[in-house]
């Protein structure tokens, strides 16, 4: 099966600190993988490469069988990557329909237009109205982000990266700061998302992991230090050692 997303020897130096070392993964169709690793192992600079924030020093990322290691993060989008942030990135005087409405106005090419009411897109209004319901923030429709708990922001950052309607979705730590009264409708959140859709979820709660992934993936020091199931890495010594601690 071609992989959806493909990434080959990457590294990456900030000057002197080698932060990622020879890393290549792959996602298909309908992957659930997590990628854990303590404090600075340098997931969230492997996804801003992949997502085309920074470049790489050196290696290749490969999406559907193209090459866009060169791409501007936008070009990206539109061949099906979306991501989240670690840090919310929401406007927060907008509304929250609103900002699910321009999501989909940009995957749509009609950005040009984007100051125009949605009511002339019958179908894409249907289509944000439904997103939101699906994500369980349709009473908050009207609200500016600001107005809504933490945990019900980060769902609404889930909301536009799924109106840009990917392929491959990068969670990165999508939990984190979340209340336990909210994680429950997070948790959903992510069980409810796109049978087809690749998601690569980087996150450090493990209870979390080991229930959601169907794949693990270890970065330590920015290489790769294993990957398997959660039963192989449950049962790995050097993954006990370096990171689970016991
Ligand atoms: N722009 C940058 N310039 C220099 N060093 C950086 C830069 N971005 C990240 N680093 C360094 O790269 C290393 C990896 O950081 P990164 O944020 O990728 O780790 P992480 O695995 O996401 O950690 P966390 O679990 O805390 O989010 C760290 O040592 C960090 O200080
Ligand atoms: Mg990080």
């Amino acid at each position: 099966m071609t992989a959806l997303l493909e990434v080959r020897a990457l590294d990456k130096h900030f000057g002197g600190l080698h932060v990622t070392r020879a890393v290549s993964l792959a996602l298909h169709v309908g992957d659930r993988v997590a990628l854990i690793g303590p404090n600075g192992a340098g997931k969230t600079t492997l996804v801003n490469q992949v997502s085309g924030v920074i470049p790489p020093s050196r290696g290749s990322i490969v999406l559907a069988g193209e090459d866009v290691t060169k791409l501007a993060q936008a070009e990206r989008v539109r061949r099906g990557l979306a991501r989240t942030f670690q840090i919310t990135t929401l406007a927060p005087h907008l509304a929250v329909q609103r900002q699910v409405e321009l999501a989909l106005f940009e995957r749509e090419g009609l950005t040009g237009r984007a100051w125009r009411s949605i009511d002339g897109y019958p179908a894409l209004a249907a289509e944000a109205r439904a997103l939101l319901a699906q994500l369980g923030l349709g009473e908050h429709a009207g609200l500016p982000t600001e107005r809504l708990a933490y945990g019900e922001q980060r769902l609404v950052e889930m909301a536009l990266a799924l109106a840009l309607r990917p392929k491959v979705l990068l969670l990165d730590e999508p939990m984190a700061g979340v209340p336990k009264s909210d994680a429950t409708r997070l948790l959903a959140a992510l069980d409810a998302l796109p049978a087809a859709l690749a998601v690569l979820i980087i996150e450090h709660d493990m209870d979390l992991v080991f229930r959601y992934a169907r794949r693990i993936i270890v970065l330590a020091d920015g290489a790769v230090l294993a990957e398997g199931t959660p039963d192989e890495i449950r049962a790995h010594p050097a993954v006990r050692n370096a990171y689970l601690g016991h």
